[in-house]
């Protein structure tokens, strides 16, 4: 099959979050499987200065008279298109400053909705289906509908909590017709709503793991679209993201002091000194190390570990933190680590390196969401052998399986997010870490899991057939 993938990130050198890993893997995992996959992004500063892209003649009419420069290169296989219009995608961040979006997204990513289309329409072969990821691109249906074209569209949603609302006076700017603005397509309580557009006009929904898509088919996580994902649950599926084995990979990753593997750990007893040589801890064997790689966002829980912070470090336990987002949430882990000096230390900021070191570094690799849609951090970290401590909640409760001491068998502990639940989740990491023998047992069942992108491959082909040829296959259904 011919696929396009549109999307607003890339990893590595366009990212924010999940989502720049996943259009960095699976594109080259359909590609492995035999198919024909392109993606086309936004050519952020990132992607020019990367050096991937290189400038050809090429240009697409996109939107408001504009035209965007087509740039293409290619990564395993994947042809990749980049949309240039330095106007809107040359700048600092890819959505916005200072905990605050550009004032111009919609006008951006209109662009770079229709930039995309316009583009499919004169691929060669013509892709059969055009697969949308998250509100950004949420108007690629739309788009495609309007125009009468024949590809067939899957919106997969990373983040439900992320919908792209606007005002009803700047539908025009979309230049779409008007019966779009309407409750079956993008309008919603008066105002335009990409994601919700998307999920009605696209011909199937994917979510990223099976928890997520029942979580959010009920109110308390629907973000107020769980009326609209349960009409449309007949195109639902939850298929679990998995990681790229090869690029995180703990025994050749250059970004650790010494690799080590489930056979020879020896390396990792060094990454966790360096850890806390370049963190500033204290050096202490007897006390473990949390770890946390996160967006700092409410949903994330951050908040939640900032109030457990004391009793954390009052039970021995030290804490790591980068993160870099909501300034509150910043402001306070900065004011926690002068509290704590040497027992907890917060870097604000992205740091890919500093990210590896700590997979590779701390004990417990902590993640308190209270709404996760997959998580590819808790599969990082098990992979590196940091034990995960996860709030029981969508991509987390399909990857991370209680330790159960009796039976011998998971990867770590999982409570309910809040402060309650949070505080027995760490008692839990505690008794593991205090028997050695059941740390090692816990990390080497979570080291040895398979997180390839393997089991994905066919559910999506079975998405994207159902589509294509809706005879021949019956169309899945949770
Ligand atoms: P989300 O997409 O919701 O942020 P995921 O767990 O799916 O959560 O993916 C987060 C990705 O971003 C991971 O690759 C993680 O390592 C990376 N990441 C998040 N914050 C930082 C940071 N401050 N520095 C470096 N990498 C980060
Ligand atoms: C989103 C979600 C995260 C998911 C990622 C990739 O950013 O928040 O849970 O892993 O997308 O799908």
């Amino acid at each position: 099959m011919n696929i396009l993938f549109v999307a607003a990130e890339l990893a590595p050198h366009a990212k924010v979050g999940g989502l720049a890993d996943v259009m960095a893997a699976l594109p080259q995992a359909l590609v492995e499987a035999g198919h024909g996959v392109s993606l086309v992004v936004p050519l952020h500063r990132g992607l020019k200065r990367s050096g991937e892209f290189r400038r050809t003649e090429r240009e697409v009419e996109v939107l408001r008279g504009m035209r965007a420069r087509i740039w293409e290169g290619e990564r395993g296989g994947v042809a990749l298109f980049g949309l240039e219009r330095d106007e809107y995608f040359d700048r600092e961040q890819l959505y916005g400053e200072g905990g605050v979006d550009y004032a111009d997204s919609l006008e951006r990513f209109s662009f770079l909705a229709r930039g995309a289309v316009e583009l499919a329409r004169y691929l060669e072969p013509t892709p059969e289906v055009i697969q949308v990821n998250d509100w950004h691109v949420g108007l690629v249906p739309a788009y495609v509908k309007a125009l009468g074209l024949p590809m067939k569209t899957v919106c997969t949603v990373h983040n439900l909590g992320y919908q792209g609302e606007f005002g009803a006076e700047d539908f025009a700017k979309m230049e779409l017709p008007e019966g779009v603005f309407r409750p079956e397509g993008l309008e919603f309580y008066g105002k335009v709503n990409l994601l919700k557009g998307a999920i009605l006009m696209a011909d199937a929904v994917t979510t990223v793991s099976p928890s997520y898509s029942r979580e959010i088919q009920e109110k308390e996580r629907g973000h107020g679209l769980h009326e609209v994902l349960r009409e449309q649950r007949g195109k639902l599926t939850g298929i679990l993201n998995g990681i790229d084995m090869v690029g995180w990979n703990p025994s050749t990753d250059g970004a650790l002091k010494k690799g080590f593997g489930v056979k020879s750990m020896t390396g990792r007893v060094e990454c966790r000194t360096a850890l806390e040589r370049e963190m500033g801890l204290e050096a202490a064997n007897g006390r473990p190390i949390f770890g946390m790689v996160t967006r700092m966002a409410w949903e994330k829980g951050v908040d939640l570990v900032w109030a457990g912070v004391e009793g954390l470090v009052k039970q021995g336990g030290r804490l790591v933190v980068l993160g870099a987002g909501d300034p509150v949430l910043e402001e306070e882990g900065r004011r926690l680590a002068e509290r704590y000096p040497k027992k907890v230390a917060v870097r604000v900021g992205y740091d890919e390196g500093l990210a590896r070191r700590i997979f590779g570094g701390a004990d417990f690799f902590l993640m308190p969401s209270r709404s996760e849609p997959c998580g590819l951090t808790q599969m990082y970290a098990m992979r590196y052998g940091a034990i995960p401590v996860v709030g029981e909640v969508g991509g987390l409760r399909d990857t991370v399986r209680e330790w159960d001491g009796k039976k011998r068998v998971g990867t770590g502990v999982r409570f309910v997010p809040t402060p309650e639940g949070l505080a027995g989740g760490l008692d839990r990491a505690l008794a593991i870490w205090n028997e050695p023998a059941m740390m090692n047992e816990v990390r080497r069942n979570g080291m040895t899991e398979d997180w390839s992108w393997g089991a994905a491959v066919p559910a999506y082909e079975k998405v994207y057939r159902s589509l294509i040829n809706p005879k021949g296959e019956t169309r899945c259904q949770n």
